[in-house]
């Protein structure tokens, strides 16, 4: 049993499949790999997939570089291709957990075509709440390796060496999309786009809110019990 109350067994067989709804700088990422860990199901994140595809210089990559630089949103059509090839891979046969995904209604609609294809369900949908000025502060103060991708942040998370992962010892660099112009920008499309998700779940009954503004070990055990129910 962990100090969560909840054992790793707990769903024993049983499936997981989550959603991390929520906006900049919310914590998604964060909860989402100590959910993954907690549950040893995969973490599914867009922002991940895009980023490795630009820093491959993929076909993909160099056709979403722009959009991400500029605090846009990818078109649904990509994303949700991109998003079904990866939830059919092996590793999810016992869930998931999407973070960042979905971000539109016509990707939440995606989704929920591709779930009932496959007679599959989700478990719920978190959506995870900060103010903009913690968003700012969280996002404009964070680096991440430009090796193993570990995230720190000047504040909250500083490296012990400057400039340098605490991990691998790579060198932090800020995204570009993590520039204050840029997040507020990033801000206003989650506004605009996003936060229809947030009837639509509620409507399937699936919904549930998550106060973020508190410490990660606090925001992770109130989500616990949430899916524990
Ligand atoms: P993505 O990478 O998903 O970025 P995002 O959703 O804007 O989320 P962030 O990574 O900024 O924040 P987060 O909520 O994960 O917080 P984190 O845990 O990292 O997407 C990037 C871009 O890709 C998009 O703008 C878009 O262009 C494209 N894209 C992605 N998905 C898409 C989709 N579905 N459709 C179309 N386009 C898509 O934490 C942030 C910082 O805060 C860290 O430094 C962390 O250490 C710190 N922190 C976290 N929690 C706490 C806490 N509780 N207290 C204090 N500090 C904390």
């Amino acid at each position: 049993m962990t100090d969560h109350g909840l054992r790793t067994t707990d769903y024993g067989p049983k499936s997981l499949r989550l959603v991390l709804i929520g906006p900049p700088g919310a914590g998604k990422g964060t909860q989402a790999e100590r959910l993954a860990k907690h549950f040893n199901i995969p973490r599914l994140t867009t922002g991940d997939l895009f980023r490795q595809a630009i820093r491959k210089e993929t076909p993909l990559g160099r056709k979403v570089k722009g959009i991400l630089d500029a605090g846009h949103l990818v078109p649904d059509e990509i994303t949700i291709a991109l998003m079904a090839e990866r939830m059919e891979q092996k590793d999810c046969e016992s869930g998931f957990i999407l973070d960042g995904f979905p971000r539109t209604v016509g990707q939440a609609e995606g989704l929920k075509q591709w779930l009932e294809e496959k007679k599959l369900k989700l478990d719920s949908v978190l959506a995870v709440a900060i103010s903009q000025e913690e968003a700012m502060a969280r996002n404009t103060g964070r680096r991440q390796c430009s090796h193993c991708g570990a995230a720190h942040h000047l504040k909250f998370h500083p490296p012990r060496k400057e400039g340098l992962c605490d991990k691998c010892g790579g060198a932090l660099m800020q995204r570009p999309d993590d520039r204050e112009e840029t997040v507020r920008e990033r801000w206003r499309v989650y506004q605009q786009q996003t936060t229809p998700l947030i009837p639509f779940y509620q409507k399937q009954g699936l919904l549930q809110k998550v106060d973020g503004n508190r410490p990660p070990e606090k925001v992770f055990k109130a989500i616990c019990s949430l899916i524990k129910g």
